[in-house]
């Protein structure tokens, strides 16, 4: 009787000894999560409205960037002279590398076999022979949306 109830308190003395590290790790979780939220100025998971528009930036952002990036979806958004929006995709059409877009040339390059396009999607330079798939965007309350389905 007596060593049972020796590993009895002996156990709850072993729980209650790791309960505060438990509850410290808890917490420095709950801290670096909300840390996180507050420096990230976009949700992280964009969902779309109901008529398929998606926020991928501001009006500010792509008045200073010259561009705007979304991965997620693969496409590109920019500003023209006449200040209409356009969005394309981010993804060659002639084997399907990720494009990047280079501010020297204003075009998106594909680096797996240099094909060029325009900020419009339009072929510069081959081998790929059709544009870049392109999206409807708009412009609503300093917010860029662009249609993803
Ligand atoms: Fe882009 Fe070939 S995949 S040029």
């Amino acid at each position: 009787m007596r060593r049972r109830k020796f590993f009895n308190w002996a156990g709850i003395g072993l729980l209650a000894s790791y309960f505060p590290i438990a509850l410290a790790a808890c917490s420095q979780e709950a801290r670096e999560e909300t840390s996180g939220t507050e420096a990230t100025t976009k949700p992280t998971t964009q969902i779309p409205d109901a008529d398929g528009y998606t926020t991928v930036g501001t009006a500010q952002e792509l008045t200073e960037n010259g561009y705007l990036i979304d991965s997620k979806s693969n496409l590109i958004v920019f500003r023209n002279s006449n200040n209409n929006l356009t969005a394309v995709s981010t993804v060659c059409t002639h084997q399907g590398c990720k494009l990047d877009w280079k501010n020297t040339s204003n075009s998106l390059f594909c680096s797996c076999h240099g094909s060029e396009f325009a900020s419009d999607g339009k072929v510069l330079n081959g081998p790929a022979q059709s544009p870049l798939s392109s999206f409807e965007v708009k412009e609503e309350q300093e917010s860029i949306l662009v249609k993803v389905s």
